[in-house]
């Protein structure tokens, strides 16, 4: 083994580094993105006029049309995935409310106002939960649109009512979503490696996830 590198079962670490996700993490989350992406351009395609154009740059109203749903069940088992292995980590811990009080500091980055946090912030937990609750309206509403035929007509009115609550639904994903990539991609630097390649340095561990940090080094500074 080279100077300075440990190895680990999923990921090398560079010393003075900690491993922040393992290989399955970023590749679930990297596969999760990139459809939810697609699901959210073809949808505001399908959505409105205003952004048809969309659908031709995609490949064809009929194309995504077809692909839309299927891709929606990628994105479904890649966020069940996620849930599996992050469910323990976005729990709800006393410092969560205190850091959800002072998150004025947190957007203006003055981190030293922050209580101390566990492997998650409690912003990135409500964007989690935002992000799954609103993953199963969409899937009962979506497969109800996938195959309107199959519904017995006497049943037929609840399909503007089931269009009007998938719409809505995911335009509150689509503002969760800008605001996470803003945050991970602008806020705080050293995110988007920790996603690519693993793993961050201590200093960035400490700095924005104490708890977590401490948990797993066993150290206190
Ligand atoms: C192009 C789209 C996306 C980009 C650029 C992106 C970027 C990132 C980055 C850089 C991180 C690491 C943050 C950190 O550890 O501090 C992260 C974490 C995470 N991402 Fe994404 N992401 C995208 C899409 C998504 C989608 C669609 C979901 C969920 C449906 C998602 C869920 C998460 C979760 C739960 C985490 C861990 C907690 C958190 O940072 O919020 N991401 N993402």
């Amino acid at each position: 083994m080279s100077g300075g590198i440990i190895a680990r079962p999923t990921t090398a670490i560079p010393e003075d580094e900690v491993q922040r996700y393992t290989f399955a993490e970023r590749a679930y989350h990297w596969i999760n993105a990139i459809a939810y992406t697609y699901l959210m351009l073809t949808g505001l395609a399908i959505f409105t006029p205003l952004a048809y154009w969309l659908a031709y740059v995609l490949g064809g109203p009929a194309t995504i049309r077809y692909w839309h749903p299927w891709i929606g069940l990628i994105y479904l088992a890649t966020i069940f995935w996620m849930h599996r292995m992050w469910k323990r980590d976005m729990q709800k811990i006393p410092e969560d409310e205190r850091w959800s009080k002072n998150i004025r500091a947190y957007a203006e980055n003055r981190d030293e106002l922050m209580p101390p946090q566990g492997r998650f912030n409690a912003g990135q937990k409500q964007f989690w939960w935002v992000m799954l609750y609103c993953t199963f309206i969409l899937l009962i509403t979506g497969i109800i649109m996938w195959i309107p035929e199959k519904m017995p007509r006497e049943l037929h009115w609840v399909l503007p009512i089931t269009v009007f609550i998938h719409s809505a639904t995911a335009l509150i994903t689509i503002a969760a979503f800008i605001i996470h990539v803003y945050m991970s991609v602008w806020v705080t630097p050293g995110s988007v490696k920790a996603m690519v390649e693993g793993h961050v340095s201590t200093n960035w561990a400490r700095t924005h996830h104490r708890l977590w940090y401490e948990k797993i080094t066993g150290r206190r500074n």
